[in-house]
């Protein structure tokens, strides 16, 4: 028998935030009926900041608990802040999870990326994944993952954190064989922060409300400003305006800034030109 803490008895018992949010700014659907566990997160960002959460999901206790944890989590945090929060972080808020469960944490985390992937217009990398488990769907760049971030070492860990090999079996081999190329340090693959491949219209939608929405409002309190005036391949052309036109010092500066927040939030190969 698996042992809760109170806060996990406590959000299982009286869930917060459980529902849809209306109109919302971004969704996370991971998960499924068929292998046993899914959860919808709906999130509603202002001004890059999440002003609300709500979450739907088919699942155990400790699956209930993550969702309604993690959604108090996320609650009035800059969307970049929430970005980073690891399943760890919310096994953690519930003062620890039976290591059984460690998947549902899992579960919490990956609804969140979803959400803010689907809030910043980007894609997934895990959609590229091989399933290496029928049963559960999970890909190898899932199992990859988990084992690189929370240390797993034995098939009975990649199992309590991703559920693969929790069914039938018979992904057990190849999950014995990714566990050690991983652990080994043999595996080419890796699971990058965001995918590149976005067609050119996306590329330019995501860096115009990056513009927008982040850098803009950050140059105009100094009287300066940003316009987009060409995207081409991985080259960015942009015209700045105002206070920071003149400013010649900071111009290296400046345009380290904006290359940077369009790595983070778009494609981390984005090259920034100031056209003339
Ligand atoms: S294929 Fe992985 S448990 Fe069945």
């Amino acid at each position: 028998m698996w042992e809760y803490t109170n806060k996990v008895q406590q959000h299982f018992m009286q869930p917060q935030n459980v529902g849809e949010v209306e109109n919302p700014s971004g969704t996370g659907d991971v998960g499924s009926l068929a292998c046993g566990d899914a959860l919808k997160l709906t999130i509603k960002v202002d001004n890059d900041i999440i002003v609300d959460a709500k979450f739907k999901t088919f699942g155990c206790a400790s699956a209930i608990a993550s969702s309604s944890v993690l959604t108090e989590m996320i609650k009035g945090m800059p969307v970049d802040e929430a970005a980073k929060i690891t399943n760890e972080d919310i096994a953690e808020a519930l003062g620890g999870l039976p290591k059984e469960k460690m998947h549902c944490s899992v579960m919490g985390r990956e609804a969140l990326e979803a959400a803010i992937a689907d809030y910043r217009g980007v894609i997934l990398p895990m959609a590229q994944g091989e399933v290496i488990c029928e049963c559960f769907g999970v890909t190898d760049l899932d199992v990859i993952r988990a084992i690189q971030e929370s240390g797993l070492r034995s098939v009975e860990e990649i199992t309590n954190f991703t559920k693969a090999g929790g069914g039938c079996g018979k992904c057990e081999d190849r999950l014995r064989a990714t566990l050690q190329q991983t652990v080994e340090g043999l595996t080419e693959k890796s699971t990058p922060a965001k995918v590149q491949r976005m067609t050119t219209l996306q590329k330019i939608k995501k860096i115009e409300q990056v513009l927008e929405r982040e850098i803009r409002l950050t140059l105009k309190k100094d009287g300066g400003d940003i316009e987009l005036v060409d995207v081409d391949g991985d080259f960015v052309m942009v015209a700045l305006r105002g206070a920071c036109a003149g400013c010649h010092s900071s111009r290296t500066t400046l345009k380290e800034y904006v290359e940077k927040k369009l790595r983070e939030q778009v494609v981390d190969t984005l090259i920034v030109e100031e056209a003339r």
